[in-house]
């Protein structure tokens, strides 16, 4: 868990709004709730675990680290309904779902939440029914699959908020390891729903699409984070370099539009061989877009530019005589 605790410290030290009080839900060891006073300065804490044998280890713990602390025993999704936070972590081992309903419901305006889930496989389109049961959505196995599962995880959120006229604002998220991760706030609803459907054609374009038995979604549209929030934070001294590194290609991919293609794509579709990673960015970069590595897949490219030119500035860099003169895959 270092490199999510890693982003958590860094992104308290700037959170938006004043935090009061702060709840680590699920909190196991405490180890998260210590850090974030240890290293970011959080006011006192509430830990809340059902385990008699974690709620004893949180008690040592927070003695052995000088810190103070709240620790209840109980069912989170009973202390939800009956406590409201400026700030909520969600934690667990699996799907977050069974939270998610009572803290949004429940959610204060202007709080935060953080959520963690660790069913991975079934957001990114493993295992599609599960998805479906989970999260009423429809996910893809691809290589963008952890994007999509992050935005079912979010349209997810949006869909409990909206139901109160709330809206979620994602703050920061990421993939990474075996885990999705999101920080949001939740305030009053305001302009359309950024929800949609999409479909993916061959070379990994992404498409809108109306809602049908084959569409991707409901997923949400709207930014994974609040670029300019994500641009302000710096690692701190405790950082790991796995983590300074994570928040470095987040920063740089912030606001670029949803979804990233990948060499590996391209050249599927050219039937071919493809460019260097750098050479094809840079090939990008002159045709007056932006181009950045994406956090999500080691050979993917966010870029603005539309995919007809991507896809013109691929084949172009493709190493001569790579192609096997079949044209591009349909
Ligand atoms: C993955 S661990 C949490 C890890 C922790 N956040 C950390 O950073 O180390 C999940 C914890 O949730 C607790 N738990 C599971 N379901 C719960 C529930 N409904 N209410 C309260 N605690 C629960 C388990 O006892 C376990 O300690």
């Amino acid at each position: 868990m270092t490199v999510n605790r890693d982003i958590a410290a860094i992104v308290f030290t700037k959170w938006p709004r004043r935090l009061r009080s702060v709840l680590d839900g699920l909190a196991a060891t405490g180890a998260w709730g210590i850090r974030m006073q240890l290293e970011a300065g959080l006011p006192e804490i509430a830990f809340n675990d059902r385990s008699i044998l974690a709620t004893n280890l949180i008690r040592e713990n927070l003695r052995r680290n000088q810190v103070r602390g709240d620790v209840v025993r109980g069912n989170l999704i009973t202390l939800l309904e009956a406590t409201r936070y400026d700030f909520v972590d969600i934690d667990p081992f699996g799907p977050p779902t069974p939270f998610l309903a009572p803290l949004l419901e429940h959610a204060k305006k202007g709080s935060g939440l953080g959520v963690t889930a660790t069913d991975t496989s079934v957001l990114s389109g493993t295992y599609p029914a599960a998805c479906s049961r989970r999260y009423a959505a429809r996910p893809l196995r691809c290589a963008q699959g952890p994007e999509i599962g992050l935005r079912i995880l979010l349209g997810f959120c949006e869909r409990l908020a909206a139901k109160q006229g709330n809206a979620i604002r994602p703050i920061l998220s990421f993939a990474a390891e075996h885990f999705l991760r999101t920080y949001a706030t939740v305030d009053h609803r305001t302009g359309a729903s950024p929800l949609a459907f999409v479909k993916r054609r061959s070379g990994g374009e992404f498409v809108a699409a109306r809602p049908d038995e084959n569409m991707i979604g409901p997923l949400w549209m709207g930014p994974l984070h609040d670029a300019s929030f994500l641009r302000s934070l710096t690692p701190s001294t405790w950082t790991s370099a796995a983590g300074a590194r994570l928040l470095s290609t987040l920063q740089r991919e912030a606001d670029l539009p949803p979804f990233f293609v990948t060499t590996d794509d391209l050249a599927a579709r050219e039937r071919g061989s493809p460019p260097k990673l750098e050479v094809f960015l840079e090939a990008l970069r002159d045709t007056g877009h932006r181009a950045e590595r994406t956090h999500f897949h080691p050979r993917g490219v966010r870029t603005d530019a539309p995919f007809g030119t991507v896809l013109s500035v691929f084949r172009e860099r493709m190493p001569s005589g790579s192609t096997d003169g079949s044209g591009p895959a349909s």
